[in-house]
């Protein structure tokens, strides 16, 4: 995509030199023109540059300081999901990125109703995945756009609610705060997630005893008594 060329400011970064638990990833998900990029570009750059080549799905990554600590963040933007009918298309890209994140985004416009009706679709898509396993955001995006609205903030809360996730209304174009807030708030809860999921680790590994690795004259003894009473069987037939 063009526009990470154009903006320098996005540091295209593997995560490599950050231990895994120091790796944030985040999917964003949602209809086709409900402004994905728009967001994550201001999340990562401060900046609404109003005019994104249509995605074919990009990660951007970026270091930050979160509490102090270093943290890559790396953010998968997606092709738009279409539904016919009742069934959700999500293309193949968009399945990978739900298996590979540690959160997801699903993102509606407010100026369009059918992106709203394929958040509840996308949302069972990544519990199929990950069970209640990773935090999920619902953000309406377009707030500013009140005169063309068609989803109100109640509806979008009330969906929230059900789907026990956290809802934000934001313009990417209008507030960096807001849209700040919103991915920024789900990096915390994914790092302290990391957090517990590494102390449960550390516990289990100081709790159970190293298996001790093999002596290998004994190895080697035992494999040639094996191979000897093989070849008398061989001989014996
Ligand atoms: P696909 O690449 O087709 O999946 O679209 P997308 O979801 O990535 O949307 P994108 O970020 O390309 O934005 C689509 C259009 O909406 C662009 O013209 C943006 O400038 C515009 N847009 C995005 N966010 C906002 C917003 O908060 N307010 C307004 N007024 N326009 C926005």
């Amino acid at each position: 995509m063009r526009l990470i060329q154009n903006m320098s400011t996005i540091a295209e970064y593997s995560g490599s030199d950050c231990p895994a638990g120091k790796v944030i990833k985040i999917a964003v998900i949602g209809d086709s023109g409900v402004g994905k990029t728009a967001l994550v570009v201001r999340f990562l750059t401060k900046r609404f540059i109003g005019d994104y080549e249509r995605n074919a799905g990009s990660l951007y990554s970026r270091q930050v300081q979160l509490d102090g600590e270093q943290v890559a963040i790396q953010v998968q933007d997606t092709p738009g999901v279409q539904i016919n009918g009742h069934n959700l298309n999500c293309n193949e890209q968009v399945n990978r990125s739900i298996q590979w994140a540690d959160a997801v985004v699903l993102v509606y416009s407010i100026t369009d109703y059918k992106s709203f009706e394929i958040i509840s679709h996308l949302h069972q898509q990544v519990r199929r995945t990950h069970a209640d396993r990773v935090p999920v955001v619902i953000v309406a995006n377009k707030a500013d756009l009140l005169h063309i609205k068609q989803v109100e903030p109640q509806h979008g809360l009330k969906l929230a609610n059900m789907l026990r996730c956290t809802f934000y209304e934001v313009s990417a174009s209008e507030n960096y705060n807001d849209v700040y807030n919103a991915f920024h708030l789900l990096c915390k809860e994914i790092a302290k997630q990391h957090q517990v999921t590494s102390n449960t680790e550390k516990r289990r590994s100081s709790i159970i005893p190293r298996p001790k690795s093999p002596n290998m004259q004994d190895l080697k003894r035992r494999f040639k008594q094996a191979l000897s009473a093989k070849v008398r069987t061989v001989t014996s037939v």
